[in-house]
């Protein structure tokens, strides 16, 4: 089956009570036990809900895995990925990221002895020779990277993790399993927050991680029922619903970004346009590897002082101002002082995001309109 069959057939067969199409959507806390420990399978929602069933089993095979576990937020996901570790223990990551997932490891889980460090992952030798050295338990990549869309190679990456017994986890968010399986580039664990393009429509808060280990599947169901990090039943059941539509959304995402990126890096009162999908950008050849699309974020820096980039970036009609992304609906961000605000400005100038950074989710509006808001905004 090809991506958008799978995206509406699996895990959504209708219901055999009633012949309703689409599955329920089950409200519920708790299911009736015929005898102490005779279930039907569940027994409370923060340990599993058919709607949690049902979006594990869609969202796996769009990644081409065996299995998933869905959580309340993509932030959650990264906790059941911690409860996975011991003290001591190391993640190295990408520099360039999301601000919450330097937050969680570096003013949360550190508390607890987990270790994070981070490099560029863009430089093959570096990862090679800090993954040899330092022996990380998991190498997590971000690619595309939240906000300046850098690419790793996914693929390399892998072959350094495998030969040292490191596992890799990668952030595939900004891509969506419609452009990028990083399962199929040697990845071990694919991580979402399906806030995002997932959900597509900026009204559900979700994560998940899609693997192949069977283990795996046993222990971070344990760690969203243990610690509670489920998601209630109704955003799965959103979910499920959002990701049918997802191929679409994703093609008409990247041609509006393509649009936008070629409009403003022409545009004079532009500096720089940082989209995988342009040959100018700097891991473009690793992205047409590893990518079928290059994804609906581009981020910009303009010819304009601070407080000109902040009166930009308030002026527009069609771009709302907001933090996330990935929804119908374009967006525009502030990182620094926004989404990336969690990480100190030392540590976001060395990964290269400058105050002057803005971050846009080209949306699916007609893009003529789209278009005529950047070129109001600039006037
Ligand atoms: C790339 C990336 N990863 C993870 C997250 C965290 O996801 P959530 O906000 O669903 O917890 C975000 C949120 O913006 C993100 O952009």
């Amino acid at each position: 089956m090809k991506f958008n069959t799978k995206a509406i057939h699996q895990g959504q067969h209708p219901d055999k009570e009633t012949g309703a199409v689409i599955p329920p959507l089950y409200l519920t806390s708790t299911y009736v036990q015929e005898y102490p420990g005779m279930t039907k399978g569940y027994d409370y929602t923060r340990a599993g809900n058919p709607n949690f069933t049902n979006l594990e089993n869609q969202i796996a095979s769009l990644e081409n895995g065996k299995h998933a576990t869905i959580f309340a937020s993509g932030l959650s996901s990264f906790t059941a990925i911690i409860s996975t570790m011991e003290p001591g223990e190391l993640v190295l990551s990408t520099d360039d990221l999301y601000g919450g997932t330097y937050r969680i490891f570096n003013r949360v889980f550190n508390q607890y002895g987990i270790l994070f460090e981070t490099i560029s992952t863009q430089d093959l030798a570096l990862v090679k020779s800090k993954v040899e050295n330092l022996k990380p338990k998991y190498v997590l990549v971000e690619s595309p990277t939240n906000p300046l869309l850098n690419i790793s190679d996914i693929e390399e990456i892998s072959k350094i993790c495998k030969a040292n017994g490191s596992k890799l986890l990668v952030d595939n968010t900004f891509a969506s399993p419609y452009f990028q399986n990083p399962l199929d580039l040697g990845a071990d664990i694919v991580m979402h927050s399906t806030t995002k393009y997932i959900g597509g429509h900026s009204d559900t808060i979700g994560g998940v991680l899609i693997y192949n280990e069977d283990d795996l599947k046993q222990k971070l169901d344990f760690a969203r029922m243990a610690i509670g990090l489920n998601p209630s039943p109704f955003d799965a059941w959103m979910t499920s619903r959002s990701l049918k539509t997802l191929g679409v959304r994703m093609e008409r995402h990247a041609e509006n970004a393509m649009k936008v990126a070629t409009f403003l890096e022409n545009h004079p009162k532009v500096n720089k346009v940082y989209y995988p999908g342009l040959p100018s950008h700097k891991n473009h050849l690793v992205a047409q590897k590893q990518m079928r699309g290059f994804s609906g974020i581009v981020s910009v820096e303009f010819h304009l002082n601070l407080e000109e980039t902040m009166r930009l970036i308030s002026a527009f009609k069609i771009f709302s101002l907001a933090e996330s992304l990935g929804g119908v609906e374009s967006l525009v961000d502030h990182p620094a002082s926004m989404t990336h605000a969690s990480i100190p400005k030392e540590e976001r100038e060395k990964a290269g995001l400058f105050d002057g950074l803005v971050r846009f989710s080209v949306g699916i509006e007609d893009i003529d309109d789209i278009l005529e808001d950047l070129k109001m905004g600039l006037g």
